[in-house]
C-alpha cells in the first residue's frame, strides 16, 4: 500500500504499518537485513545506519508496527519478553519503589526480587483487581505501578482507567505487560498507561517459533531512554525474529478471533464437566472482572485456568492428553497445557503460590486454532480418564 496507514483500520494497520514496500525492488514483505554494520559515505559522514546493533531496518520496522498498533510513540524490540521488562526497569533508581500485581508471571517475580532488590529496589506485591490495595500500597517513594491484566495464571482483571489515574494522583507512572490479549484485544495506552510492553513469543508473533520482547512508550522523553538503554545494554532483537514477529502479526487478528472462538466452546464444556472445579476466565458472567474486561477489552482472549481440585487430578488430565501439547508458553497456533505450580510458577515460593491461588491443582491452557472438535474430544476423552 502507498502512504501512511496510521488511521486505517487495526487489521490494515497489523498488515502494513511500518511497513512500506521495499524502496530498490519494491517487496511487500520487509527484508531480513543480516548485517552487522553499514558502509559510511567518508570520513566524518557517517550514513544513517551505523552499526547493528543501534540501528536495524527489520527491527526498525517491527517497532513502528507495534507502535502504532498499541498507539504509543515508539517501540523498542528486545531479546526476550523479560529483557524488554528490564528496560523499562532502568526507569527506576536505588530507593525507587514498585507496585506490582501479585500474580504476575513468575519470572517478572524471580527478575525483580532476585535481581532487582539486590539494587534497593523494593516492590508490593498486591491484587491489583482491588483498587483500594493498590492506593494503600503506594509509598512516597513509589515511581511505578505494574499491572497484568488478565493476570497469569489466575485471570484478575484490574481496571486500567482507574489503576492510570490512582498511579498518576501519586506522582507514579503504570507499565502494562499487555501479553495476554494482544493490541488487537486491549490497547493499555488508550486507558491512560504510560508503558505497555508484550513478551512477542507468544500472541503477536503467534507461532512458538521465535523468542522476542517490545516495550512502548507514550511519552517522546521516555523514547531517547530506552533508545539508549537498548543500544548500551545491547539485548536486541535480531533481524531474523523481527521478521518472524512483523510476519506472525499479519495475522494477529485472524488468529485471536478463532482462538478466542474455540475458547469459548471449550469454556462451555469445562463449566458442565463434573472433575472440573473451577473455571477461571473473563468472559464468564460470573468472573468478577467481567464487566471491567467488557469496558476496556474488545473480547475475552484465550487464555482459560481451570482448577482441577488436587495435582493428581491435574496430572491425570495432562498426562491423558493426545492433541493439546503439555508445553510452556502460550499464545501459539497450537493449544498448550501447562501446570503452573511445576511450570511457569515454580519460581515462586510454595507459600506466596498458596496465598495467589496457584494450587497445585491449578491447569492454564492457551488455546489455539485448530479443529476445535478435536480440542474438544480431546478434553472430553482425558477429562473422563480423570
Ligand atoms: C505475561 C508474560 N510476560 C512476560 C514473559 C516473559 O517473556 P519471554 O519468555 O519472552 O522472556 C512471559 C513469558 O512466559 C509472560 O507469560
Amino acid at each position: 500500500m502507498k502512504g501512511d496507514p496510521r488511521k486505517l483500520g487495526f487489521s490494515t494497520r497489523a498488515i502494513h504499518a511500518g511497513q512500506p514496500p521495499e524502496p530498490r525492488t519494491g517487496a511487500v514483505a520487509v527484508p531480513i537485513y543480516q548485517t552487522s554494520t553499514y558502509v559510511q559515505h567518508a570520513l566524518g559522514e557517517p550514513a544513517e545506519y551505523e552499526y547493528a546493533r543501534v540501528q536495524n531496518p527489520t527491527r526498525e520496522a517491527l517497532e513502528e508496527n507495534v507502535a502504532q498498533l498499541e498507539g504509543g510513540v515508539s517501540g523498542h524490540a528486545f531479546a526476550s519478553g523479560m529483557s524488554a521488562i528490564a528496560c523499562l526497569m532502568t526507569l527506576l533508581k536505588t530507593g525507587d519503589h514498585a507496585v506490582v500485581s501479585h500474580n504476575t508471571y513468575g519470572g517478572t517475580y524471580r527478575y525483580f526480587t532476585r535481581i532487582l532488590e539486590r539494587y534497593d529496589l523494593s516492590f508490593s506485591w498486591v491484587d491489583t483487581s482491588d483498587l483500594g490495595a493498590v492506593e494503600a500500597a503506594m509509598q512516597p517513594n513509589t515511581r511505578l505501578v505494574y499491572v497484568e491484566t488478565p493476570t497469569n495464571p489466575t485471570m484478575e482483571i484490574t481496571d486500567l482507567a482507574a489503576a492510570a489515574e490512582l498511579a498518576h494522583a501519586r506522582g507514579a507512572l503504570m507499565a502494562v505487560d499487555n501479553t495476554f490479549l494482544s493490541p488487537y484485544l486491549q490497547r493499555p495506552l488508550e486507558h491512560g498507561a504510560d508503558f505497555v510492553l508484550h513478551s512477542t513469543t507468544k500472541f503477536l508473533n503467534g507461532h512458538s517459533d521465535s523468542i522476542g520482547g517490545v516495550l512502548i512508550a507514550s511519552n517522546p522523553e521516555h523514547t531517547e531512554w530506552f533508545k539508549l538503554v537498548q543500544k548500551s545494554v545491547g539485548a536486541i532483537l535480531s533481524p531474523f525474529d523481527s521478521f518472524l514477529i512483523l510476519r506472525g502479526i499479519k495475522t494477529l487478528p485472524v488468529r485471536m478471533d478463532r482462538s478466542e472462538q474455540n475458547a469459548r466452546q471449550i469454556v462451555d464444556l469445562l463449566v458442565r464437566h463434573p472433575k472440573v472445579q473451577k473455571v477461571l476466565y473473563p468472559g464468564l458472567p460470573d468472573h468478577p472482572g467481567h464487566e471491567i474486561q467488557k469496558k476496556q477489552a474488545s473480547g475475552f482472549g484465550a487464555m482459560i485456568s481451570v482448577d482441577m481440585g488436587s495435582f493428581a487430578a491435574a496430572k491425570a488430565l495432562l498426562d491423558g492428553l493426545r492433541v493439546l501439547s503439555l508445553a510452556e508458553s502460550l499464545g501459539g497456533v497450537e493449544t498448550l497445557i501447562s501446570h503452573p505450580a511445576t511450570m511457569t510458577h515454580a519460581s515462586v515460593p510454595a507459600e506466596r503460590r498458596a496465598q495467589i491461588g496457584i494450587t497445585d491443582g491449578l491447569v492454564r491452557m492457551s488455546i489455539g486454532i485448530e479443529s476445535v472438535e478435536d480440542l474438544l474430544a480431546d478434553l472430553e476423552q482425558a477429562l473422563d480418564g480423570v
